[in-house]
């Protein structure tokens, strides 16, 4: 799929190194078909010597040596490049942006017209190769380049095309969901704490107890309620535990949640658009 192509990336920070990990490691891209540029020069050298791969002067470089280019500067930074890069689009690259809350509409107007875009929000997990990721193709693109944005993710995770009206709920769910997660962990370990637990036991217990939950899940094809209703016995230990969780409205809280964080997402995203 991606023989002939080469993929360049224009801003060389956290996303960008894991996406080139997971690009090399899944033999997507040699090194030598990896470019990427940063302002940063000792970040530029990093990625290097890291994964042998090019750096390039510029943008324009960049632009010239890349059939994919991938926009993973801070949504702040994206209005500087796009005025540079737009000047060296002749050969008509794919360009795949994952600034958060920048628009494709905006990205659509502020580069030549028919110029192929693809909108990614991926998360945080991308850092150990386990993001997810939802893709939001522009108008130009084509069922090819869409398959091969696609697959470009999932060497870092999975990967779902949608809606981009949807990218603000992606981005209240997925986006800042590893931060909920994270929530309901520590606060597992510490009622582990509570019961007397040692603090690293509990520890290697709820991330163990959470990983492998997932994998039942994904493996098992079930839903999750069918999946608790298994481990929930009559008048058990879980039914107990879980009444308390219902008394608390978990279920809610997690709805209002979700809620409250897309409705920022749509909030910041009105305020990119109109810089
Ligand atoms: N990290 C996440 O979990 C996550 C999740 C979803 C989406 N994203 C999106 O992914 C994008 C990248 O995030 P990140 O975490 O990789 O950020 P990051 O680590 O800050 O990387 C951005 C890099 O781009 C450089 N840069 C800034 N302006 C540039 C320019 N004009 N030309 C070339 N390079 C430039 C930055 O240099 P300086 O530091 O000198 O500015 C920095 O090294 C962001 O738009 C973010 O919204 C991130």
């Amino acid at each position: 799929m991606f023989r002939d192509q080469s993929i360049g990336f224009i801003g060389g920070g956290n996303m960008a190194e894991a996406l080139i990990r997971g690009l090399i490691s899944a033999s997507l891209f040699s090194a030598e078909r990896v470019f990427a540029f940063d302002v940063l020069y000792s970040r530029l050298e990093y990625l290097k010597k890291e994964f042998a791969i090019h750096g390039s002067k510029d943008i324009a470089e960049l632009a010239r040596s890349s059939s994919i280019i991938v926009l993973a500067v801070k949504p702040q930074s994206i209005s500087d490049v796009l005025d540079t890069l737009s000047g060296h689009l002749l050969h008509k690259p794919l360009i795949l942006s994952i600034a958060a809350g920048v628009a494709l509409g905006t990205l659509e107007k502020r580069l030549p017209e028919k110029t192929a875009i693809v909108r990614v929000m991926p998360n945080a997990p991308a850092l150990v190769q386990q993001a997810a990721s939802a893709l939001s193709r522009g108008r130009a693109v084509s069922q090819d380049q869409m398959e091969m944005s696609l697959a470009l993710f999932r060497a870092v995770g999975k990967a779902v095309e949608i809606d981009e009206k949807l990218m603000n709920a992606v981005t209240g769910l997925s986006g800042s969901g590893p931060a909920y997660v994270l929530l309901m962990i520590e606060a597992l370990i510490d009622s582990g704490v509570l019961m007397g637990l040692p603090r690293q036991a509990a520890k290697e217990l709820v991330v163990q107890t959470v990983a492998g939950t997932c994998r039942l899940l994904e493996t098992s094809g079930k839903h999750p309620a069918e999946l608790r209703d298994v481990v929930t016995s009559p008048g058990g230990t879980t039914i107990h535990g879980l009444q308390v969780l219902e008394s608390y409205s978990t279920r809610a809280a997690f709805m209002e949640c979700v809620e409250a964080a897309t409705k920022r997402s749509e909030e910041l995203g009105k305020h990119q658009d109109a810089k």
